[in-house]
């Protein structure tokens, strides 16, 4: 049977999310379905911001960074009425299924949906790598490429001056991006969310490397990691986004300003923030991408909703949506224990 597919990007942006697009509207095409952009995320199917994709329109967007379609964090769920707006769009448009490329909240929205009886097929992105089920989000392996480059950039100044480079990365529950940036670029003090770590002991881990003579340090340091011995502090209004979630403004800053304090040595702190979300995707994500946009077609053809497509051990396979909904997948200890032996110093 012929099929029309929504497609729509919801959550932060992240590199990759168009070439998903361009893998649902060219697998599409193979089987003869039509496919309908949704703009903004869940909002566009509940206003109805609806256009047709071609395979000319996905043309030349494989390289481009965020999302053509655009995005927003609207929760399709808040206001009842907004449910029937949606099925009225899909109706309009004939939307058949959907394919929903997202973030935790994005899938957890769709989940809901597909409850409800809304056919659709989820597609895991965000550079914070923590939706379970999946070893590798979209977006992921290009915010680590992104912060390793920064981190190698911070070396040659932090050297040369002498100084403690502080480097707040994203993350808010999580150290995925830290870890693996923070191993790949040789950082001297790894901090995230998952481990805590003592102020006391970061102060004696870089006062051994100058004991040694080795007269700089780079601390990556996750957004989200608590500094509770720094003590507790207030997070104003300004600082939260529209879903009243913190902007995480302040992790950095707050260590680098103790380090100098404790250690006498002159500090200096570079906040990443959405550099790292910016940009060509790296070649890694492009193809995770076209993989998981093909893979959610051959599910919509199937019928097989209420899914999300994943990597596992290097196989692209499906999940039930239920299976990924408020967990979050935490780093590897294993990694950590990898992290913690190559960095110098004492712990
Ligand atoms: O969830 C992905 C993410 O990039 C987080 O790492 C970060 O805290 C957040 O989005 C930033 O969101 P916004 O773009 O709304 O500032």
């Amino acid at each position: 049977m012929k099929k029309t597919i929504g497609v729509l990007t919801g959550g932060g942006d992240c590199p990759g999310l168009n070439a998903v697009i361009r893998a649902v509207v060219r697998c599409g095409l193979r089987y003869g379905f039509k496919t309908k952009g949704i703009r903004n995320g869940w909002q566009g199917l509940i206003e109805g911001e609806v256009e047709t994709l071609t395979d000319f329109s996905v043309s030349g967007i494989i390289s481009r960074g965020g999302t053509v379609l655009g995005t927003s964090r609207t929760d399709p769920l808040k206001n009842p009425a907004d449910f029937e707006k949606i099925r009225n769009t899909m109706k309009r448009f004939n939307i058949d299924a959907l394919v929903v490329v997202g973030g935790n909240g994005t899938l957890a929205a769709a989940h809901d949906i597909a409850t409800l009886g809304i056919p659709l097929v989820g597609v895991p992105k965000t550079i914070d790598n923590d939706i379970p089920e999946t070893d590798m989000t979209i977006g992921f392996d290009t915010a680590v490429s992104i912060v390793t480059e920064a981190i190698d950039r911070l070396h040659t100044t932090a050297e040369s001056h002498h100084r403690i480079m502080v480097v707040q990365v994203m993350g808010r529950q999580v150290g995925w991006i830290a870890l693996k940036a923070g191993i790949a670029g040789g950082a001297d003090e790894i901090l995230i969310p998952e481990v805590h770590v003592t102020i006391d002991d970061v102060c004696l881990n870089l006062k051994a490397r100058y004991a040694a003579g080795k007269k700089f340090s780079i601390v990556v340091i996750a957004e989200g990691t608590p500094l509770q011995d720094i003590g507790d502090y207030p997070v104003p209004e300004c600082d939260r986004d529209e879903c009243g979630h913190e902007k995480f403004v302040g992790a950095g800053n707050l260590l680098g300003r103790e380090l100098e304090r404790r250690l006498g040595i002159e500090t200096r702190v570079t906040n990443l923030g959405h550099v790292q979300r910016g940009g060509t995707p790296t070649a890694f994500d492009r193809v995770l991408a076209t993989r998981f946009g093909v893979a959610a077609v051959e599910q919509i053809r199937m019928g097989n909703f209420g899914t999300m497509v994943a990597l596992q051990s290097a196989q692209i396979v499906t999940v039930p949506l239920e299976s990924i909904v408020h967990r979050l997948k935490l780093v590897e200890p294993e990694l950590y224990t990898v992290a913690k032996t190559v960095i110098g110093g004492k712990r």
